[in-house]
């Protein structure tokens, strides 16, 4: 499908990092480039935008819920998709990025449902930060965002870009633009041509209970 062809999208971008100079902002600025090439408008997020307090439900009680999370929140829902390139602290995803995902989840409507989701990770390691990625799945799809099942992680970030921010090796370079495509090609499908009703719900097997159960329906879009 060509650019000309393309029907509307919008996808939100950011790296889960705070570092200045972060590998993981630089695979974020080049996903952000190839989807604008691809197509698609791109809300450039930073983790710096995002400065919130560790979550405490003493506060989100009192409706003391941090104006952070609610920019967060309204970005994400104001998107399509959103693409998120996520360092690998300990096998696992950053402190900093769980924090955000506990409080966007709740607000209502919750608006990882529903949201078509790519994950990227860079490290100097071998890995690339992969381990990570398996990690943030875990909230993200409990939450109902349609996380892609392929993940692109850099491996030997720090001398794996060249001068102009693309991906030193030509071969890398192309699955990396393939992947990204592929993805809007997909989120372009399920936000224009979709016709299923989704359901989430929180815990499905659950016995219900109207006053624990956390269930949301996604409307459809004519198309
Ligand atoms: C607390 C901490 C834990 C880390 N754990 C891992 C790890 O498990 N796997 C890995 O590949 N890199 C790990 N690293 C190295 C990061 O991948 C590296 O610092 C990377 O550059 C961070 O991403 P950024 O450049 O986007 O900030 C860790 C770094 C820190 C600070």
């Amino acid at each position: 499908m060509s650019v000309r062809d393309r029907r509307p999208i919008k996808v939100l971008v950011f790296a889960a990092s705070l570092r200045r100079g972060s590998l993981n902002a630089r695979l974020a600025e080049l996903a952000a480039q190839t989807a604008e090439r691809a197509g698609a408008e791109v809300d450039r997020a930073r983790m710096l935008d995002f400065d919130f307090p560790s979550y405490d439900g003493d506060a989100e009680s009192g409706g003391d819920l941090p104006e952070p999370a609610r920019e967060l929140c309204r970005r994400i829902k104001a998107a399509d998709a959103f693409v998120i390139a996520s360092p690998e602290y300990n096998a696992s995803m950053p402190g900093v990025l769980k924090n955000a995902i506990d409080w966007a989840s709740r607000f209502r409507p919750q608006p990882f449902n529903g949201r078509q989701g790519l994950l990227l990770s860079a490290s100097p390691s071998m890995a690339g930060g992969n381990r990570g990625l398996w990690s943030l799945r875990i909230p993200l799809e409990h939450l109902g965002a349609r996380v892609y099942p392929d993940m692109f992680s850099l491996a030997q970030a720090h001398e794996a870009f060249d001068a102009e921010g693309g991906i030193a090796n030509a071969m890398l370079q192309k699955r990396f633009g393939e992947t990204i495509r592929c993805f809007l090609d997909l989120v372009e499908a399920a936000k224009h041509y979709h016709v299923l009703e989704k359901q989430w719900v929180e815990f499905l097997g659950e016995h219900p209970n109207q006053a624990t159960d956390r269930v949301e329906t996604t409307e459809v879009e004519a198309a």
